[in-house]
């Protein structure tokens, strides 16, 4: 009886928690027709619903077979002395934000937001290379036979369970060091019992008070996932916190790997010590130099390596020629972890207190507009390519415990059968309210009293900026949503701009990029909400564009003729080369048809030369790679032919130019 009442509250609580929109979060989809995800597991622990989610983006109008036809979207990385700024944007479920004293919140909640990149020539070992997969199956594991295999099982392991056309974000070697790594026992885990990894001998770092059975998600690591700042060495970056209380960001700050080194414990497949393996069970410095041989060595996160600089002379020297901070230290992904490299160092994460949000919504902050972030991207000196990807977390806590400084002595403890130490915190208690024998149950699950959500975006690409954008700050401009309307699409959004407000000033750019699929169909299975792909033309299909409208309120676009925009708008920069400088025909023709014409006349992608377009945009490509923009002061209002319909749903924006 009271496996079944734990069993419903998990199904029951297992509903809407935090879904990115800009950059598009996945929620664990690639190329789903339903609206239902196919699988939960697929890259990494979201425990959100199965609905919401947004497909990876194609590159044309047909749905991608293949890496090559899918879309990736392509931001401009910040220059040396220029911002480039993404606006993220994301619904949390159950609240955040506010402060103790005149506006007490009804949960505690940090939402942390970081990146991993790998440049786009990746030479290290392809079985690593960040990708988004072609189905939406989960990559394999086999479990090590032993704590010591020899180097050859393991390649010859990872090799038979990674799958090239499949999703890959954290690699086989990172979820293979946390299966065999202890986890970590001054942690509170409540009443919960954690299995342990049979034959290894230890309980390691996939089994949490979250996922006490050690489900695994891609190759993300459980403990990790649950825990931030985390106290061994990750592939993440962290670009901010948004806390509590802004009283606790010094500790985020601090703690953060960017600035805080962290250690592991480094084993050796032979006596040289020349390769390192990849795991240990280890999991403190005392422990770990019991045996002879292994060293806790202690780690580095950097943005990038500099490796034409190989001397450490060489490396300090090169600060002041590059403006750069260049570090000689470890880096955590070393093959001996005994050489020191040059790298390019990460800056402090930025934190601030989370925006408000009101519980049991999924909805806006107390300002009307979405919970947002703005990121401005890296910088990556060595002028590289990056395939990255973006991970939002959102996790939420109780005062019924301190969460802070509530231990592993807080665990109920069981010795021969009796429970000699109870936890603050059991499955389903009931509590007396004074009525004698008429105890009211409360409803507490203790894997999810304290949680974390997750959502992460597609692969996308951080793109050195060429040199006629070197000195300029960027604004990207994009589209969020899916096709559907409102019930349809839920928990993600329908089609709108974002940012739909964008002012900037005479001397910044720009960047009109978009992205949308050819399978957003959202047919059955739908879960808990409707299944239906409501919308203009062709079903299951994402088309977006961009017309000047003369005032917000109009719902047709101004003729060409009369519009204003394009007269005070010069091309800094194209997909293709042709549409670079003032050409204001082109330019509207380009966006106004999502790049299915570049001129009128006279280029091989001209009106006369092309079939004609559809009239909603049915033959144009579901993305589109963009221009880069520069405008005259003025107030320019926007919005797309194709989605834009009065009663349905608005795709409308407004970029306001103020003189530099
Ligand atoms: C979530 O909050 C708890 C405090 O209850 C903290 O221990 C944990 O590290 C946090 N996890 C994340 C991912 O922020
Ligand atoms: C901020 O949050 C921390 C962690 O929950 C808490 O210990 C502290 O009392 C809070 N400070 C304020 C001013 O609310
Ligand atoms: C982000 O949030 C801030 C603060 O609420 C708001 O002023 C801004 O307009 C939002 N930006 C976007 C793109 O929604
Ligand atoms: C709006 O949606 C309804 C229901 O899907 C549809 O019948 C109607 O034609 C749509 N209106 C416009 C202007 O697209």
């Amino acid at each position: 009886m009271l496996k079944l009442a734990c069993c419903l509250l998990a199904v029951a609580c297992v509903s809407a928690d935090i879904y990115m929109h800009n950059p598009r979060g996945s929620n664990n989809r690639l190329n789903e027709r339903s609206a239902n995800r196919a699988n939960g597991n697929r890259a990494f622990d979201s425990q959100n619903n199965n609905r919401g989610g947004y497909n990876v983006g194609d590159a044309t109008d047909e749905a991608a077979q293949n890496e090559a036809q899918q879309y990736q979207m392509k931001f401009f990385q910040s220059g040396a002395n220029a911002a480039s700024h993404l606006a993220v944007e994301w619904t949390n479920q159950h609240g955040c934000g506010g402060n103790e004293d005149d506006d007490p919140h009804k949960v505690n909640c940090n939402i942390v937001i970081q990146y991993m990149c790998q440049p786009a020539e990746f030479e290290g070992n392809a079985k690593d290379r960040l990708r988004d997969g072609l189905n939406t199956n989960r990559q394999d594991y086999a479990r090590p036979r032993s704590n010591l295999e020899s180097r050859s099982a393991f390649q010859s392991r990872k090799n038979n369970n990674v799958k090239d056309n499949r999703v890959l974000f954290e690699t086989f070697d990172w979820y293979d060091k946390c299966f065999v790594r202890e986890r970590n026992k001054g942690l509170f885990t409540a009443d919960q019992n954690l299995r342990t990894n049979n034959g290894l001998g230890v309980s390691s770092a996939i089994y949490t008070r979250q996922n006490r059975n050690g489900d695994r998600r891609g190759y993300e690591c459980p403990e990790e996932r649950d825990y931030y700042p985390y106290w061994h060495p990750t592939p993440w970056k962290d670009i901010a916190i948004l806390a509590e209380n802004a009283t606790i960001c010094s500790h985020y700050t601090k703690k953060s790997f960017n600035v805080q080194h962290y250690g592991e414990c480094v084993e050796y497949y032979d006596d040289t010590q020349t390769v390192r393996r990849h795991s240990s069970k280890y999991n403190s410095h005392c422990l770990c130099e019991t045996v002879p041989g292994n060293r806790w060595v202690d780690f580095y996160n950097y943005l990038e390596k500099a490796p034409q600089y190989d001397t450490e002379t060489k490396c300090i020297d090169a600060r002041l020629k590059d403006n750069i901070e260049y570090i000689w230290q470890i880096p955590y992904d070393s093959v001996d972890a005994q050489s020191k490299e040059c790298l390019v160092p990460l800056p402090e994460p930025e934190c601030m207190e989370a925006p408000w949000t009101r519980v049991n919504h999924n909805g806006n902050t107390r300002d009307g507009v979405a919970s947002n972030y703005t990121w401005t991207l890296p910088y990556f000196p060595s002028g590289s390519d990056q395939r990255c990807i973006l991970r939002v977390r959102y996790n939420i806590s109780t005062d019924d415990y301190d969460p802070y400084n509530t231990d592993h002595t807080s665990n109920r403890k069981v010795v021969g059968g009796t429970i000699v130490r109870e936890s603050p915190i059991t499955g389903n208690p009931t509590v007396d309210i004074g009525a004698g024998l008429s105890p009211l149950r409360l409803n507490i699950n203790t894997a999810q009293f304290g949680r974390t959500f997750q959502d992460r975006s597609h692969v996308f690409h951080l793109k050195p900026r060429p040199t006629e954008l070197a000195d300029k700050t960027i604004y990207n401009l994009n589209v969020r949503g899916k096709r559907g309307n409102i019930v349809q699409t839920y928990p993600a959004v329908e089609y709108d701009f974002i940012p739909n407000d964008l002012t900037l000033k005479a001397n910044d750019v720009v960047h009109l990029q978009w992205t949308g699929s050819n399978t957003h169909n959202n047919g059955n299975p739908a879960g808990d909400g409707q299944a239906g792909d409501a919308g203009q033309g062709q079903g299951g299909t994402d088309r977006h564009n961009f017309v000047q409208i003369l005032d917000r309120n109009h719902n047709f676009p101004a003729p060409f003729e009369a519009t204003s925009m394009w007269d005070n708008t010069e091309v800094v920069w194209a997909y293709s080369a042709g549409l670079v400088g003032k050409n204001p025909l082109n330019t509207a023709l380009n966006v106004a048809t999502s790049g299915y014409y570049e001129c009128s006349t006279e280029c091989s992608e001209s009106v006369g030369s092309k079939d004609n377009l559809q009239a909603q945009l049915n033959n144009a490509a579901a993305s589109f790679e963009g221009l880069v923009l520069k405008m005259s002061p003025g107030k320019y209002h926007y919005m797309s032919t194709r989605n834009n319909a009065f009663t349905n749903r608005s795709q409308k924006g407004t970029i306001t130019v103020v003189a530099a």
